[in-house]
């Protein structure tokens, strides 16, 4: 079998929730801590923004698997109205260091631009890649 024969069946998914309140930073911490070693053995990686209003999600991995954690974040009561706005087959990860980096973005002078995108994001149904990477260069 040459090397060009694996079949590679990688995807990245991106999705947009509304953070509910009573998830505090505390609680995305839990979140988190949890997270990290699932996403390891699932060999899932990817990344978390969020904001006083919304999370932002990066999910990468084989397909199946990130469907099925995907689909488990979707029934999760920490957050509600989860909106799919990207899901593409890949060659290579843009997150392949991290299990789940987790950053938080304040709303401050500095992040005035990112923030706005996400506001926009927050009330749109799609979203272009040029957008999302933006979103890539704040969490790398
Ligand atoms: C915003 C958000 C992001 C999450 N991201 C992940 C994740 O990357 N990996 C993960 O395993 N669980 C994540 N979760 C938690 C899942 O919804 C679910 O609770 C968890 O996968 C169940 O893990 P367990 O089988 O160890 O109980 C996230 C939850 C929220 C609200």
């Amino acid at each position: 079998m040459t090397s060009q024969a694996i079949i590679q069946n990688e995807i990245q998914l991106v999705y947009i929730s509304d953070r509910c309140a009573s998830t505090d930073d505390v609680a995305i911490n839990k979140i988190k801590l949890r997270a990290e070693p699932n996403n390891l053995r699932r060999n899932i990686t990817g990344a978390l923004l969020f904001t006083e209003r919304y999370f932002l999600q990066y999910l990468e991995g084989e397909a199946a698997v990130v469907d099925a954690l995907y689909a488990s974040i979707c029934r999760d009561k920490r957050h509600t109205n989860v909106r799919l706005l990207l899901r593409k087959p890949i060659q290579q990860r843009d997150f392949s260091r991290w299990s789940l980096g987790v950053k938080k973005l304040l709303d401050n002078e500095e992040n005035q631009d990112l923030i706005a995108v996400l506001n926009m994001l927050g009330q749109a149904s799609n979203i272009n890649e040029s957008q999302l990477d933006w979103f890539k260069l704040a969490l790398k």
